[in-house]
This record gives structure tokens, sequence and C-alpha cells, in this order.
């Protein structure tokens, strides 16, 4: 391979894990039909640089020839892309989407995050001089045709996907499986990370646990969670307007504090959506489902759906001053 071709594999790589990386997150923001748009860019860029990998190995094996210092980190950069991208496939697939106590999704993104120090790294180490005259007429056309080759060989595989009897047929739009719904005993617990679940009594719960069970609102929606499962549940409590009645005048945003110091802020507009819930199922909820009382949030993804909520609190702070994904 030539150099300039070398150059163009790597550039078209670089731009394809952006994409992926970023799409990724872009889909994790909705469980609303910008999660599915995301996904089809995303997907795509996925199998773009699997396209690309018959190119990228003769390049590899060239640079392996080198005795660079760091040749390992090159190496661990390849097999966490590709376990990242075996994760990907396993969970939307659906031969293997759960494994243990941990999902095909947390895999997949889990190798993905780890993956970016080395990628940083190795484009900083390698820089790629890309000359005016490298970029063509022909350059623009031939990126359209891969772009094209590339989300037409997604789609084609996801066509065949959903024709199959493969668990992957039947997910969501949010490439999430339905599990346990209407069945609140059935229902997967996750939570942040490695928060642990806290015991939280009734006598002494801060909002009044005798006073908040005698309200009886209740929705039925989808807890969606970006370990790659849903589950659609009867939630019965209180509406976060009513509960907060006379107390939202000059405020734009409420935040939903957890006993574990989790808290997520909402616009003061969809307190009348919000449901602070006592009960799933007509049942009180069980300690690792959030008890005395969890947010649902319809429509957004499940992080948002804060568990063991001690302080529910009316803020003039706007709802988007906050990182976009919890970080604790
Ligand atoms: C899927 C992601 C990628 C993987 C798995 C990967 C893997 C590798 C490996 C194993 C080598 C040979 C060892 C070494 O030189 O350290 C290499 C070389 C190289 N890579 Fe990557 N790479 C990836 C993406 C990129 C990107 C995005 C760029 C730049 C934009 C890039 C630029 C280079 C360059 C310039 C070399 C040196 C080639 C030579 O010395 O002949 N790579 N890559
Ligand atoms: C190195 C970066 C990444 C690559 C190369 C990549 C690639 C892929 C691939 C190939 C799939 C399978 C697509 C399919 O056949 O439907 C997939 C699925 C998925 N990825 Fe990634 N991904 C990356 C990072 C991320 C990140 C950081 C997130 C989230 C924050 C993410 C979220 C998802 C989701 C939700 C699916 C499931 C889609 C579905 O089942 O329809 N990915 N990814």
């Amino acid at each position: 391979m030539r150099g300039p071709a070398r150059v163009r594999v790597n550039l078209a790589l670089l731009a394809l894990l952006a994409s992926a990386f970023l799409t990724g997150w872009l889909a994790f923001s909705y469980a609303t039909a910008p999660a599915r748009w995301s996904l089809v860019a995303h997907a795509s860029a996925g199998v773009g640089i699997l396209l690309l990998l018959p190119w990228k190995s003769m390049i590899a094996r060239r640079g392996l020839r080198h005795p660079r210092p760091a040749r390992w980190a090159s190496v661990m950069l390849g097999v966490l892309v590709l376990v990242s991208i075996l994760g990907g496939l396993l969970h939307s697939s659906g031969v293997l989407a759960w494994w243990g106590g941990y999902t095909a999704m947390e895999l997949h993104v889990g190798a993905a995050i780890a993956a970016v120090p080395f990628v940083v790294w190795h484009v900083v180490a390698r820089p790629v001089r890309l000359r005016p005259r490298d970029l063509s007429r022909r350059l623009f056309l031939r990126t359209g045709a891969g772009v094209a080759l590339a989300a037409g060989t997604y789609a084609a595989g996801e066509v065949a996907l959903r024709a199959s009897s493969l668990p992957g047929a039947r997910r969501r739009f949010t490439g999430s499986y339905e599990v346990g719904s209407l069945d609140p005993d059935a229902m997967p617990v996750s939570s942040w990370m490695f928060d642990p679940v806290p015991r939280v009594e009734a006598a002494g719960w801060p909002l009044g646990y005798d006073e908040l069970a005698a309200y009886d609102d209740r929705v039925t929606a989808m807890l969606d969670c970006t370990g790659g499962f849903c589950s659609n549940q009867e939630w019965a409590g209180v509406r976060l307007d009513r509960l907060l009645a006379g107390r939202l005048e000059g405020a734009q945003s409420v935040l939903v504090v957890s006993a574990t110091g989790y808290a997520r802020r909402f616009p003061v507009e969809e307190a009348p959506r919000l449901l602070l819930a006592l009960r799933v199922g007509g049942r009180p909820l069980s300690a690792e489902h959030g008890f005395p009382a969890r947010l649902v949030a319809p429509d957004r993804r499940g992080f948002w759906w804060v568990k063991w909520v001690v302080e529910v609190r009316p803020e003039p702070l706007p709802y988007w001053w906050q990182p976009p994904f919890p970080l604790q």
C-alpha cells in the first residue's frame, strides 16, 4: 500500500471511531426517535471500521515490523476496539446479551471507553500528514461510496436480523431487550456503576412515607436502561407538580436527589409528567428498585429514574446545569 493510501485509511478510521463514539452517547441521551437515528449512524460507523480491517491490518503489520517502544499499546487498542465491536454485535443479535450479572452492552461501552486514551495516544504519537493534493474529487466520491457501502451492509444485516429467530429481532428501537414487563418481580435490577443498595427506612423518611403513600397518581411507563434492557411497569405515587404545588414559582428546574448522593435535574415544565413512585404493580418498591420512592421519568433513559429519593427540590438553575451523563 502506498503512503497516501495508508494516510487515507488511518484518517477514515479516525473519523469512524469519533462518530461511533459520539453517536453512541447521543443514542443514550434519548428514549425517543432520535435514539434510533443515532444508532443507524452508530452501527454504520462500526461496520465501516470492520470493512477497513483488511487495509488496516496491512498497515499494522508494516508498523509492527519497526521495533517501536510502545507497540503493545497499539495492539491493546486493537483488542479493545475489537472487543467493543464484538460486544455490540453480541448485544444487537442477542446471541449473548447477558453474561452473569453483566450485559454485552456494558462490555461494549466499557471497552469503548477504555479504548479512548489508547486512540488519543496512538494518533498523537503518529502524526499523519494530509497534503492538499491528496484531497481530490475522487477521494470525495470514494468516501461517499464507502459511507454508502457501510450503511448498506448494516441495513442488510438489520433486515436479515429482524427476519430471523434470534432474540435481537425483538429489541426495542433503543436496542434494549424487553424483560419482565408488568411483572415487577422479574424486572432486572441495575444501578449506576457500583452503587451498593442503601437501606432507607420508611420511618423518618424526610418526604413523609404515610403522607405520600396516600396519593395514587398512576402511570404506565417503560424503564429503558442503558445497560441494554427495558421493562414496562405500572407505577403509582405522586406527580411532581402535585408534590410541589405552590413551590414552583420562579423555579427553572427540579433537582431529584438520592440517598446515595446521586442526583438529576429536570426542566420545571416536565413536573406534571414526572412521578415520584412509591409502588410498582400495586406493591411497595423493593429496596433494589428504590424503596421508599423512585422517580419515574417517561421517555427518558434509566439513569434519569433516580432511586431512593430523599429530596425533591425546585431550583432557579436551568435544567442543563449538570453533566449530560452522571459522573458519580
Ligand atoms: C481501529 C483503530 C486502530 C487500531 C486498532 C490501530 C492499530 C495499529 C497497529 C497495531 C499499528 C502497528 C504498531 C504501531 O505502529 O504502533 C498501527 C500503526 C499505525 N497507525 Fe493505527 N490503529 C488504529 C487507528 C489509527 C488511526 C485513527 C490513526 C491516525 C489517524 C492511525 C495511524 C497509524 C500510523 C501512522 C501507524 C504507523 C504505521 C507505520 O509505522 O508504518 N491508526 N496501528
Ligand atoms: C469504539 C467505539 C464504538 C464502536 C466501534 C461501536 C460499534 C458498535 C457496533 C458495531 C454495534 C452493533 C450494531 C448493530 O449491529 O446493530 C454497536 C451497538 C451499540 N452501541 Fe456501539 N460502538 C462504540 C461505542 C459505543 C458507545 C460509547 C456507546 C454508548 C455510550 C455505544 C452504544 C451502543 C448501543 C446502544 C448499541 C445497540 C444498538 C442496537 O442494538 O440497535 N457504543 N456499536
